[in-house]
Formats: structure tokens, sequence, C-alpha cells
């Protein structure tokens, strides 16, 4: 089929859009409270080493084989095999990978919503309409089908407008604005009261924690999470990369700048937790662990911007600015994932293609809304815990196993001619065939039977 497809236009293009895709929810929101509820920097530590030797394999085996096809997840694993029933398999495997994408943003609407009426309702404080402040930060139907509804919106209005004239360039627009506002925010809150107390059960590792094997498996399911790997993103990224590109270089780049982000924001979010506590807010559950997830989010930070009168308005309404932001930035490479197949596979204009996979979309999400208690965590869990470590694991041995070193090697070379005598072609190649999909597994296994 002959489609013109897109490409980045530089390499800033695309490690913003990269980078924009990694950095989301999954670092400002799901990395801090994970530490906290994990051994602080015990945590900290095992994801760093989980994110280097475990995830950025995982992410050049997907850009390496998404820059080698030129194409979508199920064309490239097909392209890559020997025969025809390895080829299948792997088709098979990337058409999981966009229902997965697809599945994952499902959920991922939603809250984005939650975040879209969490800033407005502080630009309604602002302005005094207390009524309306209330009903966007209330728990109902209509205003989270509405608010996901938005969002969805305006994911299809930048993903309809392409690789250059969406992707790359609302990523381009946004990613400093997050990395700006959320630096403001780590050095105000760090200056309030009790921040500091926060920062010391930040940084000080509980050891006796780091060899647990729920930290453990936590560390890589947020890891994979967090570079939104094992759903074809980064491989269909990958595949707008221009040949002349090198590849560890840049995938490099991004694996740092999503560590950076999720550790800053650790930064933000414990020192704020404690800023609450000196504040009066209750921050521990009773059990006496800290309060996370969606209740740390949506009760004890916007309690806390209470008790700081206009100030707090200000600071509530450039946090969930940040949030939405980052939520953005991600969902659109979610989106990108089955509008590529689509568009790619069946030859259909990407417009419709978009509008239509939006709205298939928006209906899944309307679905776990009106079956929330028994929807919205199962399919966090399928997705999340179960579907992209699997499927990490296929494209890392499609990438070590399936596909011809020789051939691996000439991709790499197109953008760094030397790279055979270079560190990273003397580990990675291992690390994708053997280390990659042992530990995966291992910790798989433990995280179902252990
Ligand atoms: N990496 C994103 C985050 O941290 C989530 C994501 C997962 C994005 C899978 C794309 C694909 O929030």
């Amino acid at each position: 089929m002959a489609v013109t497809r897109g490409e980045f236009s530089s390499r800033f293009g695309f490690v913003m859009a990269a980078s924009g895709s990694a950095v989301g929810l999954g670092n400002i929101w799901g990395f801090p409270t994970q530490a906290a509820s994990n051994g602080g920097a015990a945590f900290l530590l095992v994801y760093l080493i989980l994110a280097f030797t475990l995830a950025y394999p995982a992410l050049m085996a997907e850009l390496i084989i998404g820059r080698h096809a030129h194409a979508n997840a199920v064309s490239a694993l097909r392209l890559v095999s020997p025969n025809r029933l390895i080829g299948n398999i792997g088709a098979l495997a990337g058409i999981a990978g966009l229902i997965v994408a697809s599945l994952i943003l499902s959920f991922y609407a939603i809250v984005a919503g939650w975040m879209i009426a969490f800033f407005l309702s502080s630009i309604a404080d602002l302005l005094g309409m207390e009524k309306l402040s209330l009903w966007l930060v209330s728990f109902s139907t209509w205003r989270n089908l509405l608010f996901m509804l938005i969002f969805m919106t305006l994911n299809i209005g930048v993903i309809s407008a392409g690789v250059q004239g969406g992707i790359e360039r609302w990523s381009a627009r946004l990613m400093p604005v997050l990395l700006t506002t959320l630096a403001l925010l780590v050095v105000y809150v760090l200056t309030l009261d009790g921040a500091m107390e926060g920062l010391r059960v930040y940084l000080l590792p509980d050891f006796s924690q780091i060899l647990s094997p729920r930290l453990i498996i936590n560390a890589l399911g947020s890891a994979f999470f967090s570079l939104s790997l094992g759903v074809g993103t980064m491989l269909i990224y990958g595949s707008y990369i221009k040949d002349e590109e090198n590849l560890p270089l840049v995938g490099g780049m991004v694996t740092v700048l999503d560590i950076l982000i999720a550790v800053l924001a650790g930064f933000l979010v414990l020192p704020a937790m404690y800023v609450a506590l000196h504040s009066g807010v209750e921050i521990f559950t009773e059990s006496g662990s800290l309060i996370s997830e969606d209740t740390l989010i949506f009760t004890v930070l916007p309690e806390l911007f209470a008790t700081m009168g206009i100030t707090g308005i200000i600071v509530s309404l450039t946090f969930f600015f940040l949030m939405s932001i980052a939520a953005v930035t991600s969902s659109i490479s979610m989106l990108e994932v089955p509008v590529a197949y689509a568009i790619e596979e069946h030859g259909i204009d990407r417009k419709l293609t978009t509008v239509a996979v939006g709205c298939t979309i928006a209906a899944i999400s309307a679905c776990i809304l009106l079956n929330f208690d028994s929807l919205f965590g199962a399919v966090i869990t399928l997705t999340t815990r179960y579907s992209q470590p699997l499927l990490g694991f296929v494209f890392c041995i499609y990438a070590g196993w399936v596909w011809r070193r020789d051939l691996l090697l000439q991709e790499l070379r197109k953008g760094n001619p030397d790279i055979s005598e270079g560190l990273f072609w003397k580990i990675w190649p291992w690390y994708v065939k053997l280390v990659c999909p042992v530990i995966i597994l291992a910790i798989f296994a433990q995280s179902i039977w252990g």
C-alpha cells in the first residue's frame, strides 16, 4: 500500500515525542507513591537498576525493529521473521499490542479527564464559582463521561494532524512546559514547613525491603509502564526516526529523561505529603502506611491546597495543569499505535482512522465508567501487570533470537558506522537475548505464583 509515512523532523523532535510518551501519570503519580510505600530510596535504587538494565534494552529492541521496518508492529515483526509461521506469531503479538495500547488508553483517558476537571475546578475557584468547582471535583458519572470525552477529543485532534504536524509539534511544545512547571513546583514545595521530613522518607533507604519480591515486581512494572514498553508505542515512534539517527544514543536520552522526571516528581509528591501532614491533613492509612494512589492525588493534595488560601488555588491549578500535559503527551502515543496499523495495513485515510479508532476507545472508556467498580481496576491489572511485561518479552525474543544478528547490526550501523567496536554492541545483544527474557519471565512468574 503506497501510503507516505510520517517522519520526525529532528533528533529534538523525536526525543521530545518519545519522552513525552514515556513521561506521564506513571512518572508523576505512580513512581513517587510506589517509592513511598516500598521503602523510599530502596525502591528508587531497584528502579534505577531495572530501568537501565532491563527497560533500556527492551526499549532499544522496539526502537531498532521499528526503525528497520519503518512500519507498525504487525508488519515489523513479520518482516524480521525468517519464515511464515514465526512471522504470523509476531503479527499476532503486534495485534495484541495494539489492543493493549487501546485498553490502556481507555482507562488512562478516564484518569486524565479527572486531571482536567480538577484543573478547571481551580480556575472556577479563582473566579468564585463555588458550585461549579464542587461539581468538577465530585465523582459522578456525568462528570467522568464528559471529561473523558473532552480528553479523547484532544487526542484525536493531535493524532489526526500526523507525525510532524501533530505528535512532534505538540510534544516539542508541551514537554519543555512540563519540565519547567515541575521544577517550579518542586522548588516551591521544598520551601514549605514539613517538606524536609518528606524528603527524608524519600531519600533514606529502608534496605530491609530491597530484596522483597513485591518491591522488585512493582519496580519492574513501573519501569515498563513508565517507558511505554510492550505495546508497540516505542516501536511505532522508532519507525518514524530517520535512518541516519544514532539509535542507542537517542534511546539513552529518552531513558534518562524519563527516569529524571520520575525522580524529580518524587521531590514534589513526598515532600508535599508531609507538608500536608504538617497542616493537619491525614496522610497515613489505618494500617500505618502512606496513603497512595487516587486518594493521594484527589484527596490528600487538594486538602493540602485548601489550607493554603489563594496560593493553594494557584499551586493546585499548576499541579493539575502539569498532570494534564503529562497525560496528553503519553496518550497520543497510545492512540498512534492502532491508528498507524489501520492506516498502513488497510490504507485508510489518517483523519478518518483517527476519529473511528478514537470513538471506539471512547466507547470502551464509557463502558468502564458505567461499570466502574468491576472494570476499572481489572483493566489496569490486566494491561499493565500482565500484558505489558509479556509483550515486552516477545519483542526481546524477536530482537534477540528471531531477527538475524548481521541484519540487526546493519540497521544499527546506519546511524553509527563504528557501533560494533563500542560497548553497546558488546553488551546489548546478550541482554535482549538472555538477560531480559529470563528476568522478565522470572519476575512475572513470581508475581503470579509467588
Ligand atoms: N509511559 C506512560 C506513563 O508513564 C504510560 C504509557 C504506557 C504510554 C504505554 C504509552 C504506552 O504514564
